[in-house]
């Protein structure tokens, strides 16, 4: 079983099945190993016990683990076929098919092809997972090999961190407020930082990150959707259309990526993990500067980093606001000296917000601290309805819904722009294990500064 089926969607579908936000389900598990339904169902009962958020009993697992079977891809489409007819029949009525395909890219095709074959087309959806592709002409290649079996109202490209409610909560921070939306521009705003270090190193999936790295992983995928929630126009209506409407202009008037203005880096031990080629060049660390050609963001710096064994698993999107052009404080005084003031977003399953800004230190005389404004969601009456991202994209599936979702040819643009990159990158410079990344990413953004490692932490009650 793969690691995504383990960690989100097996304990999700638990999870959305309990809480009855969806009608009846029943899963049918396939893949290339050979096992019985009884091994799935003991391989799923361990996921939702060791991955589940929340907590669960064992009747409750028994319950969903009923709903599950398995059949080998060994078996052929018939058998598949079969299976799914049998699942369905235990719901009665016509009941709709989502596929979920949690495949790397190079095996789409062969799984979309078995689907065909198994007459599983018609009346489904289909869930595809990132990355689209791994560049623009293959990504080009999936789409027209789709097309030619599922309508592209029935393709969902998924990517998990728009299903995250702290990535909605953009969309709710700039929208539904007038207070920022005027000063949300190249006047006032003076860089953007998208930073998602991550603690976690390979966790057995070396197949998989060997020939995908960071920036396919990652960026060309998560940190690029979420630029473009920050980044984009107001859409005339919280619907699919006018919001991939306004993501595409957005990914449309990007730069294209100049490989100076990337960092590559590989952690110190990576060639020596099981499955990794003892001269890989895979970048397991990515820092980047990038642009936004419109009237909006000409000429304001958006900094993106990501990577494996850094020093904090963090999620972080700082806005940084042009200083005053002037200063009446008197020299000494602490004015500038902790950075401009910024807008920060914290995109952890439990959303905080922060405003900083210089403020009068109690006492005589006139020094000036950094103080924040913060906001967890941790204190709304309804924190503990929060779907995981996951959860949140299959339910949308479910009904239907694509606002979450991205599109064909916002896919093929973003690979249009990563195209200079991916014919020529930067070599790997190395980083120890558990740092920052390589020294290179602060002469990347000099005269700016990265905003992690916090100087201050968060003061919500849910600190992380
Ligand atoms: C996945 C990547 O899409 O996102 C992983 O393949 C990464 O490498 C993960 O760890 C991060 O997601 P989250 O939701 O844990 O921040």
């Amino acid at each position: 079983m793969g690691d995504l089926a383990k960690r989100k969607l097996l304990p999700g579908l638990f999870h959305l099945s309990m809480s009855k936000l969806t009608p009846a389900i029943r899963v049918v598990g396939t893949s290339l190993d050979d096992i019985t339904t009884d091994d799935f169902r003991a391989a799923a009962r361990k996921a939702c016990l060791e991955f589940s958020s929340r907590s669960l009993t064992s009747e409750a697992v028994d319950e969903f683990l009923d709903s599950l079977t398995y059949v080998s891809q060994g078996d052929g489409p018939a058998a598949l076929a079969e299976a799914v007819e049998r699942a369905s029949d235990t719901i009665g009525g016509s009941a709709r098919v989502l596929h979920y395909l949690s495949v790397p890219p190079k095996a789409a095709m062969a799984v979309l092809e078995m689907l065909n074959e198994a007459g599983l087309v018609e009346r489904s959806r289909v869930i595809m997972e990132k990355p689209f592709g791994t560049d623009l002409a293959s990504a080009k290649k999936l789409n027209a090999s789709i097309h030619r079996w599922f309508a592209e109202e029935q393709i969902f490209r998924i990517d998990h961190f728009l299903g995250k409610e702290s990535a909605q909560n953009i969309l709710a921070f700039r929208f539904a407020n007038g207070l920022f939306e005027p000063i949300w521009n190249r006047n006032f705003i003076n860089y953007i930082q998208i930073d998602v270090p991550e603690k976690l190193s390979l966790e057995g999936r070396a197949g998989f990150y060997e020939s995908t790295g960071a920036f396919r992983d990652m960026v060309v995928t998560h940190l690029f959707q979420i630029l473009a929630f920050v980044a984009m126009e107001p859409p005339t209506e919280l619907a699919p259309g006018p919001i991939s409407e306004e993501k595409n202009k957005v990914f449309r008037s990007m730069k294209p990526l100049n490989p100076h203005d990337v960092v590559r880096g590989q952690y110190i031990g990576y060639r020596d993990e099981p499955g990794v080629a003892p001269e890989s060049e895979t970048e397991t660390f990515i820092a980047l500067e990038c642009g936004i050609d419109n009237w909006r963001w000409a000429g304001v710096p958006f900094y993106l980093r990501t990577g494996k064994c850094l020093a904090e698993g963090q999620r972080i999107i700082s806005i940084g606001f042009r200083e005053p052009p002037k200063s009446m404080f008197p020299q000494g005084s602490g004015v500038g000296q902790h950075g401009p003031d910024h807008l920060t977003f914290d995109l952890a399953d439990v959303f905080k917000v922060s405003l900083s800004f210089y403020g009068k230190r109690p006492g005589p005389g006139m020094k000036l601290d950094k103080l924040s404004l913060q906001f967890g969601m941790g204190e709304h009456e309804h924190a503990g309805l929060v779907l995981e991202a996951y959860e949140r994209l299959i339910l949308d599936a479910m009904k239907g819904d694509r606002t979450l979702y991205t599109t064909a040819e916002g896919i093929e643009r973003l690979w249009e722009v990563s195209a200079p990159l991916l014919a020529d990158p930067p070599p790997v410079r190395s980083y120890s294990p558990w740092s920052w990344g390589p020294n290179a990413i602060h002469q990347l953004i000099a005269p700016h500064a990265w905003r992690l490692p916090f100087e201050r932490s968060w003061r919500s009650k849910d600190r992380e």
